[in-house]
């Protein structure tokens, strides 16, 4: 059967960072201005007062130091805290498409594709900015690529979700070479005035190119051995925006329509589950934690990724083995794991293995292990 390598990975990192201590300036002024504005509905009880934010808590709850915004105005403006992005006309490139053509023209050039040598696109993220017509369409028309496009959405484990129906694609031969992509625009979901979540994540795009080795030409190819998927059902990550907003005649933009979360019971029920995940993983292929060279583990908490890999190796990754690449992206929804690859996949010895591995939202875990050629 036909062996699948990624030959090729791009990453579009947005041109705007926000540091802790802009960010938490930004939300304390707010909840300054809020706790003053609403003080005798907080005083009877009707109203909670919001509490301060802090740098230092950020920073040692999640590792994050810093986030990616793709629009940087209108999130610190403490009338607004949301990003101002103008809309753009139907016959204009959608904010998504163009970034993910961004990644997607850096993982064609690792890869050494052009348009003509790619099968189909999948655009696979947390959210898309429209139902239809699918921004992968959208993407394929831009890039001239032939063949087909579709959208998926799998929040945290889109990406991986993504890589494996493209890795079925080939082994079943109804591609030869599929690009996937992961615009991770998530900065208008983050709801900048909770305290709880308004520093997790921030926006980037990712891009790979799965194709048989059989025409596979990339400097740095990996071999997918297999891919692990796993769901299970938790509303302890939920963002419930949607159409049937408008039918329900809620507010389409209320907290709970934006990203929210218990992160201490996602951090208490993800953990095990992950380790456990990766650890039958890589006993289907008669390997244990410690033959794995490098670790692309999803990137929203650094305390989940030392816990994860601690329970696997019985000791503390190496910044080596597991990179972290959250202090300076924050959580990026999907494409964690894959900027993690993108950054630290080309010092790899042939025969060395890997593994790429998301968890979140959902539940949904994702992995493929994968070996240098
Ligand atoms: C979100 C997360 C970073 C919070 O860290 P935590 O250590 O669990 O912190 P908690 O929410 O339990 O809060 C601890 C204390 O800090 C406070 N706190 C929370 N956010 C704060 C902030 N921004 N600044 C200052 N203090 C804060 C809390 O109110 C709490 O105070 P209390 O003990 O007096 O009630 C962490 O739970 C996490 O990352 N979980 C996994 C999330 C995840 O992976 N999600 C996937 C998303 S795709």
């Amino acid at each position: 059967m036909t062996a699948v390598v990624i030959s090729g990975a791009g990453l579009w990192t947005p041109p705007h960072a926000i540091s802790n201590e802009e960010l938490v300036d930004a939300y304390n002024a707010f909840a300054d201005k809020y706790n003053q504005q609403h003080a005798e509905a907080i005083e009877n009880g009707e109203l909670e007062a919001k509490p301060k934010s802090s740098a230092e808590f950020i920073e040692k709850a999640s590792g994050i130091k810093s986030r990616f915004a793709y629009v940087k105005d209108g999130i610190l403006d403490i009338d607004r805290m949301r990003p101002a992005i103008p809309e753009r006309g139907e016959n204009e490139l959608s904010n998504q498409a163009e970034i993910a053509i961004e990644a997607a023209r850096k993982a064609m050039s690792a890869a050494n594709k052009e348009a003509c040598d790619i099968d189909a696109v999948i655009v696979s993220c947390a959210y898309t900015q429209r139902a239809y017509p699918a921004i992968a369409i959208e993407v394929q028309q831009e890039l001239g690529i032939d063949g087909f496009g579709f959208d998926m959405l799998v929040a945290c484990s889109a990406a991986t979700f993504g890589m494996h129906r493209a890795y079925e694609m080939i082994k079943a031969g109804t591609a030869g070479c599929v690009l996937v992509i992961n615009p991770e625009l998530v900065s208008p979901q983050i709801n900048y005035t909770d305290r709880d979540s308004h520093f997790i994540f921030g926006d980037v795009a990712t891009a790979v190119i799965l194709e048989s080795a059989d025409s596979a030409s990339g400097e740095h190819q990996y071999e997918v051995m297999s891919t692990k998927a796993l769901t299970k059902f938790s509303n302890n990550i939920r963002s419930s925006f949607g159409y049937m907003s408008r039918a329900n005649d809620v507010d389409p933009y209320g907290p709970d329509k934006l990203f929210h979360q218990a992160g201490r019971k996602v951090f208490k029920d993800v953990c095990p589950l992950a380790a456990e995940h990766i650890s039958e993983h890589l006993a289907a292929h008669q390997l244990t934690p410690a033959d794995v060279k490098r670790w692309w583990l999803h990137q929203a908490n650094i305390n989940m990724n030392l816990l994860i890999s601690k329970k696997l190796l019985g000791r503390d990754a190496t910044a080596d083995e597991a990179p972290i690449v959250l202090d300076r992206y924050a959580n990026t929804a999907s494409a964690g794991s894959v900027i993690a690859f993108a950054l630290h996949h080309e010092d790899l010895g042939s025969g060395d293995y890997g593994i790429l591995c998301s968890f979140g939202a959902g539940y949904s875990i994702g992995s493929l292990v994968v070996r240098k050629r």
